[in-house]
């Protein structure tokens, strides 16, 4: 029940931020919102929000960076079914955005939520409030919105760096190009905290910074974030086994099929279970180290660990 809560206020600002379908580019823009609005769990922006609530954030500044980090993941899922990569025909319980508009809007659509993103989060620069002329301390209150600008520029810079080639796209890349080869441990390792380890960090960091955290804290929740990423990927190898289709969204054996190694075929499926426990109650414990409490922050991260989709 609470969760439902909070993925309605999730959905509600990321769909807001979505542009109508209309003009000569309505079928590109429709391919968007068919992935966008198909639903999904809303993971990557309600760990953004809550991270930022975390450090005492409460102001709309997170809001347009919530809107790109989804937008940036949906494209990510996008290519991600496309016939050239996994070749799956089902995603968020529709119809692959490629069986419905064909490859060519699909690989559109993709490209359209990625730079749409960048334009997206660029409002935050327009919410930021102007400085204040009649300020009673002028000096403070410059300091203040420089402090302002600072935060949301290095908030932009994760966006940019995380999902790119020093990230997801890196990660990808390798999950590709080693499709059916036997993994080393190092090699398992890049492609995990890349290939999703690397946004669910951008999530929770650009929240932290975004809220003021300080360096040393940013730099603690880049660590917990890059941990409940591993783990993350390692449920979804599991789920892609055992889980049920009808409620992932998503059809099972695809790793399978595309001879995909991964974590629990190197591993097995108990220690791989055991090792999604372990990660987690890990990453919780980091979490226990910073300043603040968002108990909700600590049970979300905590069910990740039994999530059935
Ligand atoms: C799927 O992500 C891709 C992975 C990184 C495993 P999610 O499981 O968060 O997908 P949605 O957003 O809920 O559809
Ligand atoms: C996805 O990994 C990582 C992405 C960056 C999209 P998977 O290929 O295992 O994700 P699913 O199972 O298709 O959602
Ligand atoms: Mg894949
Ligand atoms: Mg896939
Ligand atoms: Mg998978």
């Amino acid at each position: 029940m609470e969760i439902q809560t909070h993925v309605n206020e999730v959905e509600k600002i990321v769909l807001s931020y979505m542009p109508p379908e209309e003009g000569y580019a309505r079928t590109v823009l429709s391919a968007m919102n068919y992935t966008m609005t198909a639903g999904g769990k809303r993971l990557r922006p309600m760990l953004m929000l809550e991270t930022y609530r975390l450090f005492g954030g409460d102001q709309r500044i997170v809001e347009p960076f919530m809107a790109a980090i989804e937008m940036i993941h949906t494209y990510s899922l996008i290519h991600d079914d496309l016939p050239a990569l996994d070749n799956d025909d089902y995603r968020r319980g529709r119809k692959t955005a490629h069986i419905v508009y064909g490859e060519d809007m699909a690989i559109l659509a993709g490209d359209a939520l990625l730079n749409y993103a960048y334009e997206t989060a660029a409002k935050a620069f327009d919410l930021l409030s102007d400085r204040d002329n009649n300020a009673p301390d002028p000096k403070q209150e410059d300091t203040d919105h420089i402090r302002r600008m600072e935060q949301v520029i290095k908030a932009y810079t994760i966006l940019a760096r995380k999902p790119g080639i020093y990230g997801m796209i890196g990660g990808q890349t390798a999950d590709v190009e080693l499709t059916g080869k036997q993994l080393t441990e190092e090699e398992l390792n890049y492609i995990y905290e890349n290939k999703t380890g690397a946004l669910i960090e951008a999530s929770m960091m650009i929240g932290a910074i975004l809220a003021g955290a300080k360096e040393e804290q940013a730099a603690a929740v880049e660590k917990l974030a890059g941990i409940v990423g591993y783990a993350f990927q390692i449920q979804d190898d599991i789920l892609d086994i055992e889980g049920s289709a009808e409620e992932l969204g998503k059809p099972l054996h695809s790793d399978e099929e595309n001879g995909k190694v991964t974590y629990v075929t190197i591993h097995g499926l108990d220690k791989a279970k055991q090792d999604v426990a372990r990660m987690t109650e890990e990453a919780v414990e980091i979490l226990d180290t910073l300043p603040g409490n968002n108990q909700f922050l600590r049970e979300l991260i905590l069910s990740l660990i039994s999530r059935s989709k």
